[in-house]
């Protein structure tokens, strides 16, 4: 299967961009293709409704991946108890031709022990774009951000517990993803 997955934030040492390379790794040794599109290091101009921007070359190759994606992964960091400027610019360049049928998979990385609103939000923003939610999402926070950081060694059974739940929740998504794709 083709995965787009789409890194959220606007920082180059961000946590929700190291989970999204860690979670494309996973999809990758499964034997699918990915691709990572970072918001940092890909910017994208304001979206506006005029059309301006629409044909940035960007912005193109980001829904032209999108069309041709099986699945979708988002990933934000928690910003005000919601997703980041930068994605929700992201999204509003796509539509519901890039997302219909589609299973996604929304990745948050909190200050807090966890970002359900900005997870809550997002499967909002998938919903209109009708898309399908994974039935689980992954939320980082607090400490955990700096175990990802460090590759998830050395935390003892912490760092073995949060890889046991990225995995499944990476699988879970994957599943989904199958089970639905040609059926558009
Ligand atoms: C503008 C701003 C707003 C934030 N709001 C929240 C928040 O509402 N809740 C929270 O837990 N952390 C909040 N944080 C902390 C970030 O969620 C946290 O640093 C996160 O790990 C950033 O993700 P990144 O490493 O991918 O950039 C905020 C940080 C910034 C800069």
């Amino acid at each position: 299967m083709n995965i787009v997955i789409i890194a959220g934030s606007n920082r180059k040492a961000a946590t929700s961009t190291r989970l999204s390379s860690y979670v494309g790794q996973l999809i990758s040794q499964k034997g699918h293709s990915v691709k990572l599109f970072d918001l940092y290091e890909t910017p994208l101009p304001f979206y506006s409704s005029e059309g301006t921007g629409h044909d940035h070359e960007s912005v193109v190759r980001l829904q032209q991946a999108m069309r041709e994606a099986d699945g979708v992964v988002l990933a934000s960091p928690e910003y005000h108890g919601s997703i980041s400027g930068v994605l929700k610019n992201a999204l509003d360049f796509l539509g519901q031709d890039h997302f219909r049928g589609k299973a996604v998979l929304s990745m948050s990385s909190a200050g807090g022990a966890v970002g359900t609103s900005s997870l809550t939000q997002l499967q909002a923003i998938v919903r209109n774009l009708h898309g399908i939610n994974s039935p689980e999402w992954i939320s980082i926070g607090g400490a955990q951000r700096s175990w990802l950081m460090d590759g998830l060694n050395g935390y003892e059974g912490a760092g073995q517990d949060l890889s046991d739940r990225i995995h499944r929740a990476t699988v879970t998504f994957l599943d989904l993803a199958a089970l639905v794709r040609n059926k558009n």
